[in-house]
């Protein structure tokens, strides 16, 4: 295959392998109804402490796993190929097996910022993963320091920049995503209708086989080895 500009979109699913759960599968994050709350704009806000404990937990499970094999031959693509990572995952499995271009659509739980401005570049930084994020912890403007990660309730930003990448990808792949959330699910509908489009997850994926999609209806890690496959007739 001569060199092509693949943009992956990429969601829990890809992680499952390393042992981090998904939110709306068996045993998903969000069936447990309160974690939802846990998670949102409203908890951080009105009880810190519930919101900062369950980020507490979910940073020091993140330091206790690896990247899996997905990860790692979308990172090794990269010696052949132009590739880009969207990612709505606030893991840093991406990043940790070898991928340069890494878009977070909702946040990054290795780093933390201001509940003034969370976009606030001076109060961006990364934090250790185990050291737990306490009410009355300063981001360094006299306000609660907090996981640099979009809540429930709030805006994501950075969907311009993905929906142009994705606009202009030579070759699309969806990978582990139930596409559920907006405005991240909406990114399938920019992929140019002319180049080859993959997605590659266990369970159904209607909204890409309306689009045409090739579904490798598996694994990450299974269907990442077909992917590659693919990729050889292309
Ligand atoms: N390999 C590939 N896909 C898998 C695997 C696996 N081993 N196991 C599960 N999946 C698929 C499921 O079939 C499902 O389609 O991964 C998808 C996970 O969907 P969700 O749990 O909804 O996760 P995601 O789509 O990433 O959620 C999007 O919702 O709550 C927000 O911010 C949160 O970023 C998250 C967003």
């Amino acid at each position: 295959m001569t060199r092509q500009h693949i943009v992956f979109l990429t969601g829990a699913g890809i992680s499952a392998e390393s042992g981090l759960s998904t939110f709306r599968g068996k045993d998903g994050l969000w069936t447990k109804e309160e974690f939802q709350y846990f998670a949102s704009a409203d908890c951080l806000y009105y009880e810190p402490e519930k919101c900062l404990d369950f980020y507490n937990m979910r940073r020091k499970k993140l330091s206790e796993v690896e990247p899996n094999v997905a990860h790692r031959l979308i990172a090794e693509l990269e010696k052949e190929q132009e590739v880009t990572v969207i990612t709505q995952n606030v893991d840093d499995l991406h990043e940790r097996a070898g991928s340069t271009k890494v878009i977070h659509l909702h946040g990054e739980m290795t780093k933390v910022c201001s509940s003034n401005n969370r976009y606030d570049p001076k109060y961006i930084r990364e934090y250790p993963l185990t050291t737990p994020i306490k009410v009355g912890d300063d981001a360094g403007d006299g306000s609660q320091l907090r996981p640099f990660i979009v809540m429930f309730g709030e805006y994501v930003f950075g969907m311009e920049v993905a929906e142009e990448i994705v606009k202009y990808a030579d070759i699309f792949v969806v990978v582990g995503t139930s596409l559920m959330v907006y405005p991240a699910n909406n990114l399938i509908l920019h992929a140019h209708k002319e180049v080859p489009k993959f997605v590659i997850d266990p369970g159904e994926m209607p909204k890409c086989d309306a689009l045409g999609y090739t579904h490798f209806k598996t694994t990450a890690t299974e269907g990442m080895k077909q992917l590659l496959e693919a990729f050889k007739e292309l």
